[in-house]
């Protein structure tokens, strides 16, 4: 990855960062740490398996860095990428009513089970590398596979990025779904995706995956089982907004299109708006979902207008995951470069006046990377992990590197005036 390599220590850069963030940090509430590790574990079968992976350099540990979350039930879904050598489970969860309050570093059980996320496992059909998976009103659960092991070293191509459904009820893979040569550019990286189901029908089901490497965003039509790539300049990055200094390390990204939220369904056409924003950009944009899953009117070259700016975050908000919470339309963003989580009431105009940044801490929300809401007990689950050093360095073992830490929507959206009424 040729945007993954630029990062070099600067160290004259820290000392002025340190300085400028403890006069700049903001902390309405302070989101509690669920779970935290110095270096992710697996539960595995058992001791000779473990030991067979860690012999073969199939398991090495501390090159295990997990990216995303998401929930359902008592499920905690963590996606640990291939970027280095060694990770022995790409898709996998924490048990949250085994281990919430009780355990406070567990390990991860692949899901659905070791064979299927086992690259040399003589089935082609495992998981090999998903960002980020997300959850429908349908129990299931989708990803994209972005199908190379060993990201940042051999670069390896196991299989070409390949959409996976997984029903949560049987935990059978439902769908896989080789994305089109046509959905591709020769840069594409897929990071993030968004499922929109109508309530009328399961059937009725679309994913808007984000390709950051090549600008661009692909429409998968579940009834149609079919995909078409949408182009707009809006996907870019921005040249302005793609340098970053997280915790002393100073680096350059080309990141484009990354984080996507999708409304309710807004009137009077009765179509949910998809709010997106590049990682190195500090403007959101929108578009409605009319355009998009219609391949004609999404795929013309004449669609300029049909995309919106819904308004400017403010410095420094440059980030990749974002999610709106449905019940009060509040869109919640995380912000690599301030170590912080941002909000936005959809209802109102986006401007840095109605962005609130509602906490900022270099520990607990050191690079957050991933959010997910778990509507159970309405709460915002927040996953933070070391990346910056992860990628180039070398994580330190005596650190904590990588939390997950959750907070009240409610009283987010109350005390933290996320909410604009
Ligand atoms: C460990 O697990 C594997 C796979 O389930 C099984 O084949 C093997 O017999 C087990 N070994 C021991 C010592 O229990
Ligand atoms: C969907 O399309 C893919 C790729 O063409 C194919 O392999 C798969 O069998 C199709 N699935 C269904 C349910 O039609
Ligand atoms: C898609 O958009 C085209 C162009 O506006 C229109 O002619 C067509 O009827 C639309 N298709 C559907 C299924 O709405």
């Amino acid at each position: 990855m040729r945007i993954r390599s630029e990062i070099h220590v600067s160290v004259g850069t820290s000392v002025f960062l340190t300085l400028l963030s403890l006069t700049a940090t903001v902390n309405c509430h302070s989101f509690e740490t669920v779970y935290s590790w110095k270096e992710i574990d697996f539960n595995f079968p058992n001791d000779s398996i473990r030991q067979e992976y860690t012999a073969s350099g199939d398991y090495i540990q501390k090159n295990n860095a997990p990216v995303g979350i998401n929930i359902w039930r008592n499920k905690l879904f963590v996606t640990v990428p291939r970027w280095k050598k060694g990770v022995p489970a790409n898709l996998n969860y924490i048990d949250l009513s085994q281990t919430e309050n009780i355990e406070m570093s567990p390990a991860l059980t692949p899901y659905p089970d070791w064979d299927t996320n086992d690259i040399h496992s003589s089935s082609s059909n495992a998981i090999v590398s998903i960002f980020r998976v997300r959850v429908d009103k349908c129990n299931r659960l989708w990803g994209l596979d972005t199908g190379i092991d060993d990201i940042v070293g051999d670069n390896n191509v196991v299989a070409p990025p390949t959409l996976i459904v997984i029903d949560l009820t049987t935990d059978k893979i439902i769908r896989r779904y080789p994305l089109k040569d046509s959905d591709q550019k020769a840069d594409s990286f897929f990071a993030d995706m968004v499922v929109d189901v109508e309530a009328d029908s399961c059937d009725n089901a679309y994913a808007y995956i984000s390709d950051l490497g090549g600008y661009g965003l692909v429409v998968y039509s579940w009834a149609e089982n079919n995909s078409w790539r949408v182009s707009h300049n809006y996907f870019y990055f921005d040249p302005l907004q793609g340098d970053y200094n997280v915790n002393g390390i100073n680096f350059q990204w080309t990141d484009g299109i990354f984080g996507l939220s999708l409304s309710e369904k807004q009137q009077p056409l009765g179509y949910k708006t998809l709010y997106f924003h590049a990682m190195s950009g500090i403007t959101e944009f929108e578009v409605s979902t009319i355009i998009l899953k219609n391949e004609t009117t999404a795929t013309s070259s004449n669609n300029y207008y049909d995309f919106e700016v819904a308004g400017i975050k403010g410095e420094l908000t440059q980030g990749p995951s974002c999610v709106i919470d449905t019940e009060t339309g509040i869109d919640y963003f995380t912000h690599v470069n301030r170590n912080g989580i941002g909000c936005w009431d959809t209802s109102v105009k986006l401007t840095p006046d109605t962005f609130h940044i509602l906490a900022e801490d270099a520990e607990k929300l050191r690079f957050p990377n991933d959010l997910a809401i778990r509507s159970e007990n309405r709460k915002l689950y927040v996953l933070a992990d070391n990346f910056a050093e992860f990628l180039n360095l070398d994580i330190s073992l005596r650190e904590t590197n990588y939390v997950i830490t959750a907070a009240s929507l409610d009283t987010l959206a109350n005390e933290c005036k996320c909410q604009s009424y």
